[in-house]
Formats: structure tokens, C-alpha cells, sequence
């Protein structure tokens, strides 16, 4: 990062393979609100929850070199779960600007649950990781804590963000391992970016549950990192346009512009990748 960060608009580019990493950027927007952001989503490539190790690293890699070479960036953060639980040493290997991950909020929800019955909703690949289960054996020794690994979450939630509503019944059915439980959770954590975007909806299925999210600490790290005192005289000299970059440009993405627009993400472009 260099020496006179204050003295200039930061950069902060958050990546996500859809729209879930918005809920991050919200909750980073929200602390600071004048920096210079870049939204970038790997709309081609999503959903990650699906996709092996080496290929999402692959694809992450070069959306974030792809970025650097026409954009100066004082810190990324990777806002998704799926992308951060496996990426962050290669990331940090390959680019000199600090790399913040979102990782499942284990800590949190351990510190909170009053009945010591966590539940961890994320994708399948995030449940899997081995970063995961060491979260779990850290920070959540005393809980019992039950895993439930979905596919379709993401995409419903994405959905709902593309203007379609949730179907309920859809919901119930896939939170079903959770909704008869003999000793009920009391803690949900929601272990994917994209699920904020629905815990309206969770919460009908779960009303007695309290749901954590990574968002707000990711933005105090961020905002720690930035080292950055708010002082909207200097930046708003400054101020540069926010930017949104997608992997591939098709009728879901100009269809979402107008959301984009109500996040002040206005000013878009295509990022075309060469893997698979
Ligand atoms: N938003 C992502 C996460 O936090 C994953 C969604 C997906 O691509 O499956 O895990």
C-alpha cells in the first residue's frame, strides 16, 4: 500500500463470482462511503459452489490481474466465501496489495448462541474445505455444530436480486434438515455472501433464530487496513466514478443495471477471461 494512502481516494476492488459480495460492499459503502470502488463478478463462471479448487483460484487470479492492469488497487477483498476458504495464500502470493477473505462467522456465532446449537449454511464447497472444519475446531470447541451444504441458495438468491421472488416452498424443502429438529438451533451462520440477500426469507422459516454474517467485520478490517480517517473534504475533490466489471455481458446483466445503479455502480464493463 503506499505511504500516502490518505492523501489520496483509496481503491477498493471487491470480487464475488455473482451478486452476494454486494452485501459485503454494502457494509464496506456504509463505513466509508467516498472511497473509489470496483465491483467485479464472475458472472461466467458462477456458481462456485460447484467448481473444483484449481479452477476457481484460475479464474480468480486473472479477474484480479485483469483489473490490476488498468487500475491502480489499494486493497481487494474476496467476497465470497467459497473463493476465500481456498484462494487467499495464491492471491497473496501473486499481488502486492493486502487481500481481505470472507470466511464463515464461526466466532462470532459461538460467542452469541446461548443453547450452544449452531447450524452453518454455505455452499457445498465451502462446507468441504478444510479451512472450515478448522474454524469450527477453533472458535466453536463448547457448540455443536451442524453443516448444511447447498447449491441452490446462491442462485435463488441471485435470483431474487434479478427481480424474481423467493418460492417459499423451494426454501422449506431445502432447509427442511433444519426446520423438525429435536433440540432447534438458536445461531445460523450464513457462510455465503449471497445469503443475506435472503435471510428475510429464513427468518420466516426460522423465527426464533438469530443469523450472523461476516459483512460488518470484513468492512472494519478493510477500513483498519486503509488506515483511513473519513474526511469527505479531501475525497470529494476527488471523487472518481465507482466501476462493475463482469465476466461475460448478456441480457441477466443488463437487466440487472438499474439494481447496480441503486448501489451507485454505474460505469460498466466486460472482463473477458481465457480459461475455462
Ligand atoms: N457468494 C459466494 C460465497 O460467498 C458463492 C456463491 C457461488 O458462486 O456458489 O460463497
Amino acid at each position: 500500500m503506499s505511504s500516502n494512502i490518505k492523501d489520496k481516494q483509496p481503491t477498493v476492488l471487491i470480487f464475488d463470482s455473482g451478486v452476494g459480495g454486494l452485501s459485503v460492499y454494502d457494509e464496506i459503502r456504509l463505513l466509508m462511503p467516498n472511497l473509489h470502488y470496483i465491483y467485479v463478478f464472475d458472472n461466467q463462471g458462477f456458481p462456485y459452489g460447484d467448481k473444483s479448487e484449481a479452477v476457481i483460484i484460475e479464474r480468480v487470479t486473472q479477474v484480479i490481474s485483469h483489473v490490476q492492469s488498468a487500475h491502480s488497487i489499494d486493497i481487494a477483498v474476496i467476497a465470497c466465501n467459497t473463493a476465500s476458504t481456498i484462494c487467499l495464500p495464491a492471491l497473496r502470493n501473486q499481488f502486492a496489495f493486502p487481500i481481505v477473505g470472507v470466511v464463515p462467522a464461526i466466532k462470532p456465532a459461538a460467542k452469541i448462541s446461548r443453547n450452544k446449537l449452531i447450524g452453518l449454511l454455505a455452499t457445498k464447497a465451502t462446507i468441504k474445505r478444510a479451512y472450515t472444519s478448522r474454524l469450527v475446531e477453533e472458535f466453536a470447541q463448547d457448540c455443536h455444530v451442524q453443516m448444511l451444504g447447498l447449491s441452490e441458495l446462491a442462485i435463488i438468491a441471485e435470483n431474487k436480486l434479478h427481480g424474481q421472488p423467493v418460492d417459499m416452498t423451494q426454501l422449506s424443502q431445502l432447509m427442511a434438515p433444519w426446520l423438525n429438529l429435536a433440540k432447534p438451533l438458536d445461531t445460523i451462520v450464513l457462510g455465503c455472501t449471497h445469503y443475506p440477500f435472503i435471510q428475510d426469507e429464513l427468518q420466516l422459516l426460522f423465527p426464533q433464530v438469530n443469523f450472523v454474517d461476516s459483512g460488518y467485520a470484513i468492512a472494519s478490517r478493510v477500513q483498519s487496513l486503509l488506515n483511513y480517517q473519513i474526511n469527505n473534504s479531501v475525497v470529494s475533490q476527488q471523487n472518481s466514478q465507482n466501476q462493475v466489471m463482469s465476466t461475460r455481458f448478456d441480457h441477466d446483466v443488463a437487466a440487472l443495471m438499474s439494481t447496480l445503479s441503486g448501489y451507485n455502480l454505474t460505469n460498466y464493463c466486460t472482463i473477458p477471461l481465457d480459461v475455462v
